[in-house]
């Protein structure tokens, strides 16, 4: 055989200089976006991002359980053009999905907030600010004003603060309000302790040593503006520990009942594990809940949001938006949370990983590859529409 003949045989790839879009390019699931992450970016705001509470039971509960469920396909019905539109909270998208709050965003990369809510209006889907952001309410919604912006509220002891948070969120025209409930008081985050994690990442001694190692963060982080509380300005760097005190473990239902009256939009809450407080969700005038152990981060042990949606689904009726987060990690996920009754489900760490692997071509990355894995699901299952996943989704999902 002739070097011509062989030179026909060979494709070469071309070589994609940009080193980015090369190594999301050999991103095929989350958890190699999650490997980039641990390999790019400083131990201690991995850990943040990557672990859970106390023994990380929860954390590892939340994405096992997902897993437990297997389908049962049906097959040969004409699924060429499987519709992945879903309707929640008095809106469309075109996936079952939401990103959920996660603060401090701007430490995993300086693109932060913006990144994440420009990559989920990209794909038609919503965003939820946290309270904790470190990007005003104003600025993101400047950025990327074409996205569903929720915002995200902790009820903090100043409550003033909390007022001024709710009005400047309505005056910005975010169309959702989800108050979380689960957080009153921090979770104990093993990792962050032993990492003595400080907000925003200090060059310490310890540090110092993971530069060698990650020079690329550090040079992105030292170029861009300094990580703070955006939403209330002049607040200290405090460890991890020390945002507790700004959180209030005195509030109660009534509490919500008064921010009700003062919201204008619909209103989510977050943390219900059980159908009695989505009940009691529903009867302060919440439009939703968002099943959440808040991703294992706050108490260990709880039970997988997963495993409630069905009872709590048939505790609030059809009309109330049901959302379920803590352990996405692929379009299957998602799927099964359907099957079960979910309108559709939130993500934290996942667009998270692609943050740090690549910035916002690293969330537009994470979101593309679990909306290709929940429409090829949905093929492989033999349903055409998200309201056929539901209604049929019992006959399709085993828990094993
Ligand atoms: C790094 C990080 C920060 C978070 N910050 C917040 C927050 O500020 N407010 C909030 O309500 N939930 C917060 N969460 C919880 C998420 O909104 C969501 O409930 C959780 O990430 C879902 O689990 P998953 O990460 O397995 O998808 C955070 C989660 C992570 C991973």
């Amino acid at each position: 055989m002739r070097a011509s003949e062989i030179r026909d045989l060979i494709r070469v790839k071309p070589v994609e200089l940009d080193a980015t879009r090369r190594r999301l390019s050999a991103c095929h699931d989350i958890a190699d976006l999650s490997n980039w992450g641990r390999r790019l970016i400083p131990r201690p705001v991995f850990d943040y991002v990557d672990g859970g509470a106390d023994e990380e039971l929860s954390l590892r509960a939340n994405v096992a359980a997902f897993r437990r469920y297997q389908f049962q396909p049906r097959a040969l019905v004409n699924v060429s053009e499987p519709d992945a539109s879903a309707a929640f909270l008095g809106s469309v998208a075109p996936l079952p999905l939401a990103l959920a709050p996660t603060g401090y965003t701007r430490m995993m990369h300086p693109a932060g907030e913006i990144a994440a809510a420009r990559a989920a209006g990209r794909r038609g889907l919503p965003y939820t600010l946290s309270t904790m952001a470190t990007t005003t309410i104003e600025d993101v919604a400047g950025a990327a004003g074409g996205t569903d912006l929720w915002f995200q509220l902790y009820l903090l002891r100043d409550a003033g603060l909390n007022k001024e948070l709710v009005d400047r969120a309505a005056a910005a025209k975010y169309r959702v309000l989800v108050v979380t409930v689960d957080c009153f008081v921090t979770g104990h985050r093993t990792r962050d302790r032993r990492n003595g994690l400080v907000i925003p990442p200090a060059l310490t001694l310890s540090t110092l040593a993971s530069i060698a190692g990650k020079p690329s963060y550090w040079i992105r982080m030292l170029g861009s503006p300094a990580i703070d509380f955006a939403n209330f300005a002049g607040h200290d760097a405090v460890t991890i520990e020390g945002t507790g005190a700004l959180f209030n473990p005195a509030i109660t239902w009534d509490d919500i009942e008064e921010l009700r009256s003062r919201w204008p939009g619909r209103l989510v809450i977050k943390g219900p594990l059980g159908p009695e407080d989505a009940l009691q969700a529903v009867s302060v005038g919440a439009d939703g809940v968002q099943l959440s152990n808040h991703g294992g981060r706050q108490l260990d042990r709880t039970v997988p949001p997963v495993e409630e949606i069905a009872a709590v689904r048939e505790a609030v009726g059809p009309d109330v938006s049901v959302l379920v987060d803590s352990g996405v990690r692929h379009g299957s996920d998602i799927a099964v949370a359907l099957a079960l009754g979910a309108d559709a489900c939130a993500i934290g760490r996942a667009y998270l990983y692609g943050l740090m692997a690549g910035g916002q071509a690293g969330v537009d990355k994470a979101l593309d590859i679990l909306a290709g894995q929940f429409r090829r699901t949905m093929q492989l299952l033999g349903v055409r529409s998200v309201a056929e996943l539901r209604s049929t989704g019992s006959s399709l999902v085993v828990r094993r």
